[in-house]
């Protein structure tokens, strides 16, 4: 058995619990047993110690949107990489899309991640099932199946699910087992061959581009079938000024919808890929500056739920070769976090709306069928993250835990990182100058 733990004299920052102030948590059997404010310690004398003097303490985040990648593509990363990279990125949570080989669209293959999840995995793996047999977009998969074998949502990622009748199926059957549909929207007729977003600097590159209109038009008409059905809708990655209109105008009406933008949506734009940087190719593709104002904002005012890293890890023979080949995809989970705190040090976000949307918003998302997530509260899982909001650091992908290293803020120096993360209790990363000492 181990010894409890405190963390002591960090700033505790719970938006949920509308806590924000220095204080000490304790954790013992996975739990939190404690946390009290200010300089008091807890009833408990034998425990070991990480001083968090300086430090942000937090819920481990939650990314309800990820690739892991196995089965099948095992070269970009396995369950075992993956979480160890989340957990380097301070996530405790990871929710894995299905866009696997095969794809996740039967218990069997479901079972088959939540058990390398059990034995090789750092932190909580929760599978994401497909909407449609074998994604390919035609025949409902059997949801039942899949709500029972504890996937967490419905996603056809990487792909939408053109066919509208699949979709309303889709939001009808999920509200049997109030689950939620994530919804990877764009108009295929429009990006076929598509490399960029499309606008003056495609042009001027000679890439195809894609334009926002693909990503607003399937928005748009799952909105209506959200309304039309009652079902729970989740648009991923959202990257557009019209998309976040729509999802805000919905919301008004009443519409049950959520939404979610990336680190790389709020903080980069298309201009990364006039150097022809593959790693910077991704769909949705990095829009413009007005686009990242909007998101930023739909941040602000709650029409994006959440961030989610989108994590998708690509081999550096998969992005090493001619602009169009490339595989769409940034690997996200280890410059998650810092890539944003940028915007906290640039006051675009407060440090309590950020750490809102990485932690008590997707567990709403998610639902309490997993347990207390996203909380500091007493009695909840132990899943902590501590950071240091203003270090300094290079982005080394030699570093990475991923099997993807294809980031386009490779060699970028990023401010704010993370320190130490808890899974369950159990440190399952901690940055060298870390030190736990026995109290
Ligand atoms: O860039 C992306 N990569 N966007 C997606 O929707 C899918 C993902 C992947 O699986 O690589």
């Amino acid at each position: 058995m181990t010894k409890p733990l405190l963390i002591k004299d960090g700033r505790i920052i719970d938006p949920g619990q509308k806590i924000d102030e220095v204080g000490s948590l304790l954790v013992a059997e996975g739990k939190i047993s404690w946390l009290g404010k200010g300089k008091a310690g807890p009833p408990q004398a034998d425990c070991d110690v990480l001083n968090a003097q300086g430090l942000i303490v937090c819920p481990g985040f939650i990314d309800l949107h990820c690739h892991l990648r196995q089965p099948g593509y095992e070269d970009k990363e396995t369950i075992a990489s993956g979480t160890r990279a989340a957990a380097r990125g301070g996530f405790t949570t990871v929710c894995c899309m299905p866009n696997t080989n095969p794809p996740l669209d039967n218990q069997t293959t479901v079972e088959y991640v939540k058990s390398r999840a059990a034995s090789e995995g750092v932190v909580r793996v929760l599978p994401i099932g497909c909407i449609s047999k074998g994604r390919k977009g035609e025949e409902l998969a059997e949801m039942g199946d899949l709500a029972a074998s504890g996937v967490i949502a419905f996603s056809d990622d990487g792909k939408p699910a053109l066919n509208s009748y699949i979709m309303r199926q889709a939001l009808d059957y999920s509200r049997a087992f109030d689950l939620v549909i994530i919804d990877h929207c764009e108009d295929t007729a429009l990006t076929e061959g598509g490399q960029m977003n499309e606008g003056i600097i495609s042009t001027r590159l000679g890439l195809r581009g894609m334009p926002n209109a693909a990503e607003d038009i399937i928005v748009a008409r799952d909105l209506a079938l959200a309304q039309l059905t009652g079902g729970r809708l989740h648009i991923a990655h959202t990257s557009t000024e019209g998309a976040v209109e729509l999802i805000r105008r919905a919301k008004e009406k009443g519409i049950k919808v959520t939404a979610e933008a990336t680190p790389h949506h709020l903080t980069l734009t298309e201009e990364r890929l006039i150097g022809y940087d593959t790693n910077a190719k991704v769909y949705p593709p990095l829009r413009t500056e007005r686009d990242v104002q909007a998101l930023i904002q739909g941040i602000k005012d709650n029409t994006i739920d959440i961030i989610a890293t989108d994590h998708a890890p690509h081999t550096e023979a998969d992005k090493l070769c001619e602009f169009a080949f490339a595989p769409f995809g940034i690997s996200g989970f280890e410059t998650a976090l810092a890539s944003l705190m940028g915007l906290v040090h640039n006051e675009q976000l407060t440090l309590s709306t950020l750490i809102a949307k990485l932690t008590g918003k997707p567990a709403k998302i998610i639902g309490d069928k997993q347990g207390r997530l996203g909380t500091l509260a007493v009695g909840a899982p132990a899943d902590v993250t501590i950071f240091d909001p203003s270090l300094e650091w290079t982005v080394d992908t030699k570093d990475f835990a991923s099997k993807g290293r294809n980031t386009p803020l490779s060699g970028e120096k990023l401010k704010g990182r993370v320190m130490a993360t808890l899974y369950q209790g159990k440190l399952v990363y901690k940055d060298d100058s870390i030190k736990v000492k026995e109290r």
